[in-house]
């Protein structure tokens, strides 16, 4: 797609980001909310976005907020859906979609974790339905993986692909529509392990953060797991393998640690309290050391 026409619905957190990209990369981007005081303030907000990024400024003149979905996706080319994580409103918003876009307009889910089969299943064409799942801040952490299912075209995926491709994006193609797509996967693999460590009294919350930034996290921006199993060897990551796989934790489901916390009202920053403590500045410290990365890693 040259110079598209896209379309949000949901202005929150994740909407209002992807508007951001999209009309930063020359699209005309039309979005709408139900909820008034997110539509009213989208523009506001994307443009101190860009104000803080020093992104073109004038990118906020290309996002047209609208009040229904109807005029919304009316003339778009690409609809991306980020309203709440609700199964039965993301399918009734598709069906109502479904009814007023072209019909060789994609539709995309930035769904989380529903898949993106039980998402589309009522649609009249499900060929052109799929999932593009952004990451949080949408204009700063550059992956979206674009997830078919056993539905959807090669040239919908394609195109789709090429259109993040264009807006500064890297896309991902996720073959198969697993819970968790890819980036989820990896990453709840790593925290099961790291929550089991603090279980088992092998060391603290701090310590397990503490290893892992002066570890193997200063590479993996730079050096992918299985690059990294290449570059030591695959004959010594087997050996690895089969001393420490056995001893790590495999259970299927969440851990009991992390249930009773839960059930403790130990909810992290929320209440002050989850893994660690914390307080209102050591949250808005770590808040901000977060922003300020990713920005500083922003064009790599
Ligand atoms: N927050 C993240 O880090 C993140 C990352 C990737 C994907 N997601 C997914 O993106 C989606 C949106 O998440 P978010 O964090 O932006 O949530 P959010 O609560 O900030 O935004 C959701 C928006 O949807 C709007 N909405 C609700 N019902 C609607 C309706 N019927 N019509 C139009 N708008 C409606 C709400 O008013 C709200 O503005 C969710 O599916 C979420 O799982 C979130």
């Amino acid at each position: 797609m040259a110079k598209a026409r896209i379309a949000v619905i949901g202005a929150g957190l994740m909407g209002h980001g992807i508007a951001q990209v999209f009309a930063l990369a020359g699209h005309e981007v039309t979005i709408t909310d139900s909820f008034s005081a997110n539509l009213d303030t989208v523009k506001t907000r994307i443009a101190a976005n860009l104000k803080d990024l020093g992104d073109d400024a004038r990118a906020v003149e290309r996002v047209r907020p609208l009040t229904d979905i109807a005029s919304t996706v009316r003339e778009a080319d690409f609809v991306v859906e980020a309203v709440s994580e609700d199964l039965p409103l993301k399918q009734k918003i598709f069906g109502e979609i479904e009814k007023h876009a072209r019909g060789d307009t994609i539709l995309a889910s930035n769904t989380s974790v529903i898949p993106i089969t039980k998402i589309m299943a009522g649609l009249r064409d499900r060929a052109r339905a799929l999932g593009t799942h952004w990451w949080n801040p949408p204009y700063l952490v550059p992956l979206v993986e674009v997830i078919g299912t056993q539905w959807t075209s090669p040239q919908a995926i394609e195109r789709t692909m090429k259109l993040h491709a264009d807006a500064g994006k890297k896309p991902a193609h996720v073959k198969k529509d697993v819970p968790g797509f890819i980036g989820n996967r990896l990453q709840h693999a790593l925290w099961r392990e790291a929550i089991a460590l603090v279980e088992n009294g092998i060391c603290d919350a701090e310590t397990v953060d503490a290893v892992i930034k002066a570890a193997f996290g200063r590479r993996l921006a730079v050096l992918g797991p299985l690059e990294n199993a290449d570059m030591v060897g695959t004959d010594l990551t087997l050996a690895i393998h089969k001393t420490v796989l056995p001893d790590i934790d495999s259970r299927p489901g969440p851990s009991p640690y992390l249930e009773k916390l839960v059930r403790e009202g130990k909810l992290g920053f929320k209440s002050g309290e989850g893994f660690r403590k914390w307080t209102p500045e050591q949250q808005a410290s770590l808040r901000q050391k977060v922003l300020a990365h990713l920005k500083k890693s922003r064009d790599n």
